[in-house]
C-alpha cells in the first residue's frame, strides 16, 4: 500500500488530573494509575501534510507553531518518531510538515504536551488508517481500536496525552477497579459519573507564565530511589479507589478532599526529592488560602489542583459558577499575572477536522 500526498487535522484538549501521575519506569509505563477529566477550551490543533519521499532513510519533518517554524520543537518530536516507528512503520517513507496552535497563550505555563502529543498521535493513527484503506481490500480500523492505538502513541509522546483523546473523565494504569485499564493507554470511566460532575469548570489562574525551571521528565525520574515513591504510589491506588466511588455517588465534599490532597502530595513529592525543588509561588500559597477562606465562609464546594507548575485550576460544580467566578474576580486575579486567567469546563476529546 501506498499514498502520495495528504493531509489531516485534529483538535486535541488538555486535562487535569485529579489523581496524580508521577513516577514512571521504561517507555513511559506509569508508577501508579491516574485518573482526569478532559478539558474543552483549552486545546491544541494540529494538521500533519505528508508526502512520499524519494530517498533518505532518516526522519523527515518540519514543524510550525502559529505559521512560524519551530526548530526548537524537534527533538521532542525526533524522540517521539523514535518511540513509535515500531508501531507505524511508514513514519520514515514520508515527508512531514506538522502545522500546530494552541488555543491558549503558548507562554501561559500551560502545558502544551498533553494536548499537542494526542492531536499528532491521532493524525498519524488518520494517515495509518488512510493505508491501510488505499490498500487491496482494505478494511478502515474500528473506531475503539483506533482510539486505543492513538491513546498508547500518545503516551509515548508524553504520558499525560494518553488521557486526552476522549472525554469526560479518563483513567491511565492499570487499576483493580477498572475493568480493562491498562498501563499502555488510558480508558474512558466506565461508570455513569454523578450529576453533579455535569460541566464542571476549571477555571485556571495563571500565576506564573514562565518557562517550567524542572520539566517533567526530570521530576518523574526523581521519584527513582525517592525515600516516600513506594507509599506514594500505594496512596495513588488508594485515592483513585476512593475517586471511582466519589465520582459515581458525587460526594463533592469527599471530592475536594482528595483532590486537594493530591495536588499538595504531587507538590510534597517534588519538596522531598533530592535534588528537592519547589514549583509553587507565593501567589500560588496565598490563592490555595484565599480558596480556603472562601469555602469555611460560604459553604462553596470550589477547590484547588495543581499541576507541575505554579499555576492554580480551580474547580468547582456548574451550579455554583456565577459566585466562584465573582469570588475568582474580586479575590484572586490579583494574583494572576497581567490579571490573565482561563475559563474552561470538563470537555469530551479529541475531534477530527
Ligand atoms: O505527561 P507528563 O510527563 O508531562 O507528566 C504530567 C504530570 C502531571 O501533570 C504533574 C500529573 C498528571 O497526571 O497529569
Amino acid at each position: 500500500s501506498s499514498l502520495h500526498s495528504g493531509a489531516f487535522t485534529w483538535s486535541s484538549p488538555s486535562n487535569i488530573a485529579l489523581v496524580k501521575y508521577w513516577g514512571k519506569k521504561e517507555n513511559q509505563i506509569p508508577e501508579n494509575p491516574s485518573i482526569s477529566f478532559t478539558l474543552d477550551a483549552c486545546k491544541t490543533t494540529t494538521t500533519l501534510k505528508y508526502s512520499k519521499k524519494e530517498s533518505g532513510a532518516d526522519f523527515s519533518f518540519e514543524v510550525f507553531l502559529d505559521g512560524e517554524k519551530k526548530d526548537e520543537f524537534k527533538p521532542k518530536i525526533e524522540t517521539f518518531f523514535k518511540r513509535i516507528e515500531l508501531y507505524l512503520p511508514f513514519l520514515r517513507a514520508y515527508h512531514f510538515k506538522i502545522e500546530t496552535s494552541n488555543t491558549f497563550p503558548h507562554s501561559s505555563g500551560i502545558a502544551s504536551s498533553a494536548s499537542g502529543m494526542s492531536a499528532l498521535a491521532l493524525c498519524l493513527m488518520s494517515m495509518e488508517n488512510q493505508l491501510l484503506m488505499s490498500s487491496e481490500g482494505g478494511k478502515p480500523l474500528n473506531d475503539g481500536f483506533f482510539t486505543e492505538k492513538a491513546s498508547f502513541l500518545a503516551r509515548l509522546g508524553s504520558g499525560s496525552a494518553c488521557r486526552s483523546i476522549e472525554g469526560d473523565v479518563v483513567v491511565w494504569g492499570k487499576h483493580a477497579d477498572i475493568e480493562g485499564s491498562s498501563d499502555l493507554f488510558g480508558v474512558k470511566f466506565p461508570y455513569t459519573v454523578h450529576e453533579n460532575f455535569k460541566n464542571y469548570n476549571d477555571t485556571i489562574l495563571l500565576v506564573d507564565k514562565g518557562e517550567k525551571q524542572v520539566s517533567s521528565t526530570v521530576g518523574h525520574d526523581l521519584m527513582y530511589g525517592h525515600p516516600f515513591a513506594q507509599e506514594r504510589f500505594k496512596q495513588a491506588h488508594k485515592h483513585l479507589s476512593h475517586m471511582i466511588d466519589v465520582l459515581k455517588r458525587g460526594d463533592l465534599k469527599a471530592f475536594i478532599s482528595l483532590v486537594e490532597s493530591e495536588a499538595l502530595t504531587l507538590h510534597a513529592m517534588m519538596m522531598s526529592s533530592m535534588p528537592y525543588f519547589i514549583l509553587m509561588k507565593p501567589s500560588t500559597l496565598e490563592i490555595i488560602n484565599k480558596i480556603w477562606a472562601f469555602r469555611n465562609q460560604t459553604g462553596s464546594n470550589l477547590c484547588f489542583t495543581l499541576d507541575a507548575g505554579a499555576n492554580v485550576h480551580v474547580l468547582y460544580p456548574e451550579k455554583e459558577t456565577e459566585q466562584v467566578l465573582e469570588f475568582i474576580k474580586n479575590e484572586l486575579v490579583e494574583y494572576c499575572q497581567n490579571g490573565h486567567y482561563i475559563c474552561d469546563t470538563i470537555g469530551f476529546g479529541a475531534n477530527l477536522l
